[in-house]
């Protein structure tokens, strides 16, 4: 459980939440660069509940701002994206991405104070198909991370953008949250569904592994493992990493090069992006010739976007048709009557309402890794808080290669984190360099 005021540091990410501060020292990924198109329509952004406007000018550069014009506050949204910047409708004032007033229509030349006139807009930069923005407070801002995820081909990488109905936190904690794995998702699995040659048949056979998990330099991370064969056990490994990333173990260790983001839009909705290496290996919750096993096929279908605040890729299975549960299902194909996993998780996260009270919780030894990346979130915070002291990863964003989630088996003489040092070793990366481990003591 968490006080209800630890709740709300961890929870709260708006201008002036420690929380929220905590997250402006970072490169935040705003929208997927698909999403604005040369001269288009200016987008509504919400991004830590503050209302923006974010457009791409007649150059491809992108621009992302207050949506409330300087003159008069009139909303940019209704701007006309015209030859490089965007006017506002009200008098016609014009801005370019960087926020600079380039003409003042509506004022007689000898009174035009075009040149002390701003707009708020944020620093942009592209990279791995997606809007950067720093929201800090840097004339400078730091690096832009590097996960390997970011840095491949794009023809290489999967990305899947869907929005949840529920706080940020409340999101991540369901990348990291294992223990679920084996009920909400593969309930119904049976060890002679599963290729008898996959390491991960393992997990099947015993759903209550022992956990170990500790603090990093990137965050946290856990391993549950499991025996396998005499001498070895099953490891599946993930990472927390601050503020709002997280590696899953979704597949094998050596070629999962992947990274999901839960980006607060405010405190109850959040963007959730998903990026996949397309060359992994295939995960547990297929056959043996490769397809999914029944009630797990992802079912991802959206609702038409809209310009309302909320109106970007939401998915049509929601809380309000109870992500169209189906009780026959429930008793016969899998555990939740729920198809897909992606839709599983989307309503076990979102059912406990927009922003968890959790007061109410009961926490268990298979929550070690939940109750571990609060700690470490909180003490980020506070650290930030009391001097403006910063986790290394943001200016150090390089240490995040040494994260890697994924499943493999190793010999029980070996310490978890030696035998996550040694994998570290052999793991495929677009940079080959995917060989440093620095850890926090234990
Ligand atoms: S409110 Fe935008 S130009 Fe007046
Ligand atoms: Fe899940």
């Amino acid at each position: 459980m968490l006080t209800a005021a630890s709740n709300e540091m961890l929870c709260r990410t708006g201008p002036g939440t420690p929380m929220g501060n905590l997250m402006r020292e970072y490169w935040i990924p705003a929208c997927l660069s698909s999403e604005l198109k040369a001269d288009g329509e200016p987008m509504r952004l919400l991004l830590l509940s503050e209302q923006l406007i974010a457009f791409r000018d007649t150059d491809g550069r992108v621009g992302i701002m207050e949506h409330r014009c300087p003159h008069r506050c009139a909303s940019l949204f209704f701007g006309r994206n015209e030859q490089g910047g965007l006017r506002c409708v009200y008098h016609g004032w014009k801005f370019d991405v960087e926020g600079n007033c380039l003409d003042m229509p509506n004022v007689p030349p000898s009174q035009d104070f075009r040149h002390r006139v701003r707009a708020k807009a944020y620093k942009v930069v592209e990279r791995g198909g997606f809007v950067w923005t720093y929201m800090g407070k840097r004339a400078e801002p730091p690096p832009l991370p590097s996960f390997d995820i970011l840095l491949l081909p794009e023809e290489e990488r999967l990305t899947r953008a869907h929005q949840r109905e529920c706080n940020w936190f409340q999101s991540l904690e369901g990348d990291i949250d294992t223990s679920h794995f084996g009920f909400l998702h593969i309930g119904a699995l049976k060890v002679e569904d599963v290729d008898p040659k996959s390491i991960h048949r393992w997990s099947v056979g015993d759903r209550a592994p022992d956990y170990k998990a500790t603090e990093t330099d990137w965050g946290t991370m856990y391993a549950a493992y499991r025996p396998a064969e005499p001498g070895d056990y099953y490891y599946r490994f993930a990472h927390y990493m601050l503020p709002f990333f997280t590696l899953t173990p979704n597949g094998s260790f050596e070629d999962q090069v992947a990274c999901t983001m839960n980006v607060p839009m405010d405190d109850t909705h959040t963007m959730v992006y998903n990026l996949s290496w397309k060359k992994k290996t295939r995960p547990l919750e297929t056959t043996k010739n490769g397809e999914w096993i029944a009630g797990l096929a992802p079912d991802a279908k959206y609702l038409p976007n809209t310009n309302d605040w909320h109106g970007r890729n939401r998915l049509v299975a929601r809380k309000e048709n109870d992500y169209f549960i189906d009780r026959e299902m429930q008793k016969h194909v899998n555990y939740t009557g729920i198809q897909g996993i992606g839709r599983q998780d989307q309503a076990a996260v979102e059912c406990m309402g927009d922003l968890v009270d959790r007061s109410l919780e009961h926490l268990a030894p298979s929550d070690r890794m939940i109750a571990i990346t609060r700690k470490r979130a909180l003490e980020a915070v506070q650290t930030h808080m009391k001097d403006g002291t910063v986790p290394a990863t943001v200016d150090n964003p390089d240490l995040y290669r040494g994260a890697r989630g994924g499943a493999f088996v190793a010999s029980t003489k070996l310490d978890w984190l030696a035998a996550y040092a040694e994998k570290l070793q052999t793991a495929k990366s677009p940079l080959g360099l995917l060989t440093r481990m620095p850890l926090a003591a234990e």
